[in-house]
C-alpha cells in the first residue's frame, strides 16, 4: 500500500477530461492505497481570484469530487488551507529551492507570457508549495498528467536536498502510473485534449444540462465524409470515436467505426448517438452533484473530518521536521 497525494486547483468545474483522465481512476485507487485528495485553494491565489469566487470554486470542486466517487470513508479529502503545516513546510523547503531553477520551470515561463503584469513570488514558488503538499504526508505516489511531471521532479529534488542536509525524513515521490487504464480524452474542437483553456465549447462539464451537451456535440468539428472504403478516420472524426468509446457500449462504438469504414456513416447520426450516450453517462453524476449541493451539513462534515484526519498526518511530519531543523523550543 502506498501513500498517494493529489491536489486539484479549484478554478472551475470538472469536465469529462478530468473524469476519465483522473477521477475514474481515483475512485478505484482509494480502495488499494492510502489516499489524500485536497482542493488546492492556496495555489488558486496566484492569479488573485475574487474571494467569493475562490470560496465558491473550492466548494464546487469538493462537491464534484464526491459526486465522482471519492469516498470520505476510504480517502482523506480536505482543503489545503485547513492545514497550517503545509505553509510551514513550504517556508522551510523554500531554503532548498534555488531561484534559478524556479525561473526555468516551464509552467512559470508560460505564466510570465500569459500574465506579464502579475509575475509574483507565489507563482515562482508554486512548485515549492506543491512539493510541501506531497511530502507533508510522506507520499510516495502522485497521480499526475504530463504537464505536472516537471513539478514532481522538482518535489523530489527539494525533498532529497532536505534529506541530505538534515537526515532522511522524506521518501521520494513518484508518478502514479495508471498503466493501460490511462485514456486520452479529446475535446470537441477537432484538435487535442479536452480542457477549459481551449474554450468553453471544447469541453463537456459534468454539470452541463442535456440541452448544453446536445448543442456542444452538434457543434463539434467534423470533416468531409469518407469516399474510399477503409480509409483511417481523420483527426476530428477519430476524436469523436474516442469519446464515443468512453461513453457508449462496445457494440455502438463498433457500429459507427464500421459505418465509417464502408462509407455509409452520417455524421449527424454519430453526433446524435454521442450526445445521447454522454447524457446517459453524466446524468447520475449530475444528480449526485445536485443532491450534494443541497446538503450543506454533509459538506461541512466532510471537510471538517477530512481536515482533522489530514492535520494529524501533517502534524506528525512537521514535528519531526522542526526537530531536525533545530526549531524545537526551550
Ligand atoms: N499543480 C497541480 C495542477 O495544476 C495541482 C496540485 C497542487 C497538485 N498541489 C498538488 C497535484 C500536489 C498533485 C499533488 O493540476
Amino acid at each position: 500500500m502506498e501513500t498517494v497525494v493529489s491536489g486539484i486547483r479549484s478554478t472551475g468545474h470538472l469536465h469529462l477530461g478530468n473524469y476519465f483522465g483522473a477521477l475514474a481512476n481515483f475512485a478505484k485507487m482509494q480502495s488499494q492505497h492510502q489516499c489524500f485528495f485536497f482542493i488546492a485553494d492556496y495555489h488558486a491565489l496566484t492569479t488573485h481570484p475574487d474571494p467569493i469566487e475562490l470560496h465558491k470554486n473550492a466548494r464546487s470542486a469538493l462537491v464534484e469530487y464526491l459526486a465522482c466517487g471519492i469516498d470520505p470513508e476510504k480517502s482523506t479529502i480536505y482543503l489545503q488551507s485547513d492545514l497550517p503545516q503545509i505553509p510551514e513546510l513550504y517556508l522551510l523547503l523554500n531554503m532548498f529551492a534555488y531561484t534559478g531553477e524556479l525561473e526555468k520551470c516551464t509552467s512559470f515561463k508560460d505564466k510570465i507570457r500569459q500574465h506579464p503584469d502579475n509575475v509574483n513570488a507565489g507563482l515562482l514558488t508554486y512548485p515549492v508549495l506543491m512539493a510541501a503538499d506531497i511530502i507533508i504526508h510522506k507520499a510516495t505516489k502522485v497521480p499526475v498528467g504530463k504537464d505536472q511531471e516537471q513539478h514532481l521532479e522538482m518535489a523530489r529534488n527539494f525533498a532529497n536536498r532536505f534529506n541530505h542536509y538534515y537526515g532522511a525524513v522524506f521518501p521520494e515521490p513518484h508518478a502514479y502510473n495508471f498503466g493501460s487504464e490511462l485514456v486520452k480524452v479529446p475535446g470537441l474542437d477537432g484538435k487535442g485534449k479536452m480542457g477549459k483553456s481551449e474554450g468553453e465549447a471544447n469541453a463537456i462539464y459534468l454539470i452541463d444540462t442535456d440541452e448544453t451537451i446536445t448543442k456542444k456535440v452538434k457543434k463539434a468539428l467534423t470533416d468531409l465524409a469518407p469516399t474510399e472504403p477503409n480509409t483511417p478516420p481523420t483527426q476530428p472524426i477519430a476524436n469523436l470515436f474516442s469519446l464515443l468509446q468512453l461513453v457508449a457500449t462496445p457494440a455502438t462504438h463498433q457500429q459507427f467505426v464500421a459505418a465509417y469504414a464502408d462509407c455509409s456513416i452520417r455524421f449527424g447520426d454519430l453526433k446524435m448517438q454521442l450526445a445521447q450516450d454522454i447524457i446517459q453517462f453524466v446524468t447520475p453524476i449530475r444528480a449526485r452533484i445536485t443532491e450534494l449541493n443541497s446538503n450543506d451539513a454533509y459538506i461541512k462534515k466532510v471537510v471538517t473530518q477530512g481536515g482533522e484526519k489530514a492535520r494529524q498526518s501533517a502534524e506528525k511530519t512537521i514535528k519531526e521536521v522542526r526537530n531536525l531543523v533545530g526549531l524545537k523550543g526551550f
